[in-house]
């Protein structure tokens, strides 16, 4: 049976001072290719300097406001106002940012509609779902931004220079939170030339601040590790500290910027007046949480206001529309990243599969019926905690999915595993009685590497995997060897499992080269 494409609309933004756009003339073919027949509202990527003609060019057809809205599956960046949600046909799926947690009535709004929406800001913070991340793509420019901007309201230069007319010292940088976009700020920063100082209660992102040439300032009160990639709640006691740091640090530093952030939760305040009082005239603090409560005293929200002791704070809550055409790119291939999981068949029809965690997550609505909160995401940035830890540690939220550590299977029944350990003492004693010694041998070795090797390798660090890669390519190398000296020995049991050890071995020196050529094309320029 033959069925028609289904359309796929990109609307133009109505949110005041939105520059963006969800697609590109770059990522319209992408789209295309997927089978779908994409339309273009008119003036759509008027504001981040796409014109119509270059998505025409790219495969689009552009229409009007009322042809755009009635497509089968509406492309958008921000949540759709009362006028828009009304514009939507029965059936649609809208995919956009929506902020549900932030913004219930909305959600319950949607779902008064018999339409499926997707909330692209409750994407889990899963590794599969990288791609299609966009609070990390969006927080990756803005981080970037917020420095450019503090280098603007900024009198002086970044880079220290010694030059004819008199030595330049550098400017000193402090990036409190070192997440996504506090990364992005400290490359930023640093790259510019200025001398740049973080902090973060993750001890775990240390490494990560250092090896981008900055210094991590400890704050020097332990904190848990994180287990999914965010900051529990900050104790008391490290407050107290990272005030007496931070009063210290004000007086001495001439950028603030700031990126603190607790899934769920309003913004830490990590700056006080008092800090900003103690910063030299000409000082520049950037809040990037303001939207969300501020981590600073005094910021307004989209604005920069001037302190009596003339200290600029930026407040500006739009820092990645600042580049609208590269916000528009990134979150337009985050958006392709999620069309090509949705369209499996590459036939122009949009599958949502409610067994994929993602899709799941991300789903706020589903023709009319409300599908949010969704149930808990397993996430786990680092090896997950005992089963005796208290409960309470399910509650930690994600980002707008506030999913949680996934309760763990039950374990079998006792009895059973009793049964099972018998059975394999018993296996294990009638080997070792009627086998030959050089078996017994083999035996020992191979069940102490399995131990061994069981051990080492589960508390390898995450980072490390690449380098274990290839040492397991050189195990497998040893592996090839042995299985081609033993092969031709005329046994038929030992040609087989050679052959058997051969071809596993190969696949895995294969496979671990066909991985890092991807890897590695991550970083090339296409
Ligand atoms: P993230 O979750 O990756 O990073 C937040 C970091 O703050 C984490 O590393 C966390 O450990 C740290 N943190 C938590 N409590 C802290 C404390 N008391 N002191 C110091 N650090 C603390 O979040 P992401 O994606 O980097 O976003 C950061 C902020 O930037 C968010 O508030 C986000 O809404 C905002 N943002 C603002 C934009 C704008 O235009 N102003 C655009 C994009 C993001």
């Amino acid at each position: 049976m033959s069925h028609s494409a289904q359309r796929l609309g990109v609307v133009a933004e109505s949110a005041p001072g939105e520059t963006r756009v969800a697609a590109t003339p770059a990522t319209v073919p992408h789209l295309v290719s997927l089978g779908y027949e994409v339309i273009v509202e008119s003036g759509a990527g008027r504001r981040s300097g796409f014109t119509d003609d270059a998505y025409a060019g790219a495969g689009a057809r552009i229409a009007g406001r009322e042809e755009t809205w009635d497509a089968d599956i509406v492309l958008k960046v921000n949540a759709p106002s009362a006028d828009e949600i009304t514009a939507l046909h029965d059936g649609t799926t809208l995919v956009s940012l929506i902020g549900p947690a932030a913004d219930p009535g909305l959600v319950d709004a949607l779902a008064r509609r018999p339409i499926t929406v997707l909330a692209m800001d409750a994407v889990p913070r899963v590794s599969r779902a990288q791609s299609l991340d966009v609070l990390s793509s969006m927080a990756n420019i803005a981080g970037y931004r917020a420095v450019i901007e503090a280098a603007h309201a900024f009198g002086r230069l970044f880079t220290g220079q010694v030059t004819a007319a008199g030595k330049v010292p550098p400017a000193k940088v402090l990036v409190a939170g070192a997440g996504v976009a506090g990364l992005a700020a400290i490359a930023t920063a640093t790259s510019l030339g200025a001398v740049v100082r973080a902090t973060d209660p993750r001890p775990e992102v240390a490494e990560q601040v250092r090896s981008l040439g900055a210094e991590f300032l400890d704050v020097g009160v332990a904190q848990a590790a994180s287990t999914d990639g965010y900051a529990r709640e900050t104790s008391r006691d490290y407050d107290r500290r990272a005030a007496e740091m931070y009063a210290e640090q004000a007086a001495d530093v001439d950028i603030v910027v700031t990126t603190a952030l607790i899934p769920g939760r309003p913004a830490p305040r990590l700056l006080t007046a008092e800090h900003v009082a103690r910063m030299r005239p000409g000082s520049v603090v950037v809040d990037m949480a303001a939207a969300q409560g501020g981590n600073v005293e005094g910021t307004r929200p989209g604005e920069a206001v001037v302190t009596g002791n003339g200290v600029t704070i930026i407040g500006y809550t739009d820092l990645a529309g600042r580049l609208p055409a590269q916000a528009s790119q990134l979150y337009g291939t985050n958006l392709v990243n999620l069309m090509k999981l949705l369209t499996p068949g590459a036939d122009g029809r949009l599958v949502l599969d409610f067994d994929d965690v993602v899709q799941r997550a991300m789903t706020v609505v589903r023709d009319g019926e409300k599908t949010w909160p969704p149930p808990p995401v397993p996430v786990s940035a680092a090896p997950t905690t005992p089963a005796t830890a208290p409960s309470s540690a399910a509650s930690a939220p994600v980002r707008e999915t506030a999913a949680a550590p996934a309760g763990r299977p039950p374990s079998p029944p006792g009895r059973r595993r009793h049964l099972v350990t018998a059975a394999v003492a018993v296996v294990l004693f009638l080997l070792t009685a009627f086998s030959p010694n050089a078996l017994i041998e083999h035996l020992t070795v191979f069940v102490l590497s399995i131990v061994i090797g069981y051990y080492v390798i589960g508390n390898v660090h995450h980072a490390l995997h690449t380098p274990l890669m290839s040492i397991t390519n050189a195990i497998s190398g040893i592996i090839v060897v042995g299985a081609l000296l033993q092969i031709g020995q005329g046994d038929g049991v030992v040609a087989v499992l050679s052959f058997v050890a051969i071809l596993l071995a190969s696949i895995n020196i294969v496979g671990g080269f066909a991985v890092t050529r991807r890897m590695l094309g991550m970083f090339t320029r296409s």
